[in-house]
């Protein structure tokens, strides 16, 4: 029988089917009405995986809009997981790791710490920020004309950061503390008059991944983890962003890995966790 995870998030709508512990389909909507998005991403799955409604024994549902779903959606029936739960079982389950700190880079930034029992998967919500990616499209949305992820990306790709960021080496001429000189000592610091497009842009993906990469590395290091830390969501799986916040983490003494299927951890984990 099949079980399938959705997570309603902010931004996009996630659903997973789960055949015994194997993800078989996902599919992604994007849309903020949260039973528009639950119904549509539910239709898609059953529809692209060629599935009969009555093959599918539950739908476990996450994130912030599982508040709107009731004890059923298509007359299939529901059970709700908890978000913070579902970010650490999926985070593990994907990862493959006993314990971790699990980082859901969506929207916002939610920090999660998880370990593995006998009696299954304990979570701590250890954290987080409300930068992410919402404010990757907002920002982009006032500084750059530009709402669009691919847009703003296509644009940071042809900056430079250091035209916009104060560095450590252009106050102190070297490295500083445990700080190596390419580090940045002031996001936006440099802006002079006439700044391009194209390296705010780069500045503006920079100054997100360091802000969630050092929250995410200070939160992990309070818990001794900070070299096991997971990073799930859509955001991490936009290669520029993903790359700079692992190297964000790195350059403070963690280490990070983004696994397959990460903008489907959460789905995955209520899934798992709802069977
Ligand atoms: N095709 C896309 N559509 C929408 N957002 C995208 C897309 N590609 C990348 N993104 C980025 O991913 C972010 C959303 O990530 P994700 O889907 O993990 O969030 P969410 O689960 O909806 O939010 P949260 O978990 O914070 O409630 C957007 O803010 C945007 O920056
Ligand atoms: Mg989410």
């Amino acid at each position: 029988m099949n079980v399938i995870g959705l997570d309603i998030g902010g931004t996009t709508t996630k659903a997973v089917l789960l055949s015994g512990d194997k993800v078989k389909h996902s599919v992604s909507v994007t849309g903020s009405e949260p039973i528009v998005s639950a119904s549509g991403a539910l239709g898609k799955l059953i529809e692209e995986a060629k599935i009969q409604l009555s093959e599918i024994k539950l739908v476990s549902c996450t994130g912030g809009g599982a508040r709107h779903i009731g004890c059923s959606l298509l007359g299939l029936r529901t059970v709700r997981v908890d978000e913070i739960e579902s970010i650490g079982y999926g985070g593990l389950v994907l990862s493959g790791l006993d314990e971790a700190v699990v980082a859901s880079i969506g929207t916002g930034t939610a920090v999660v710490h998880a370990k593995r029992h006998e009696d299954g998967i304990i979570s701590k919500h250890l954290g987080g920020t409300g930068v992410g990616g919402g404010t990757l499209t907002g920002l982009g949305r006032l500084l750059l004309g530009r709402g669009s992820v691919e847009g703003i990306i296509e644009l940071a790709e042809k900056g430079k950061h250091e035209m916009v960021d104060l560095l450590v080496k252009d106050i102190v001429g070297g490295p500083v503390g445990n700080l190596p000189a390419e580090a940045t000592a002031s996001n936006f610091g440099k802006v002079g008059d006439g700044t391009e497009l194209e390296d705010i842009a780069a500045g503006l993906v920079r100054m997100i991944s360091e802000v969630v990469g050092t929250v995410i590395c200070l939160a992990a290091r309070s818990v001794g983890l900070e070299e096991r830390i997971v990073l799930v969501g859509t955001v991490p799986t936009i290669k520029m962003l993903g790359d700079q916040i692992v190297g964000t983490i790195s350059m403070l003494g963690g280490r990070a890995m983004i696994p397959e299927n990460a903008s489907y951890a959460v789905a995955v984990g209520a899934a798992m966790k709802g069977k």
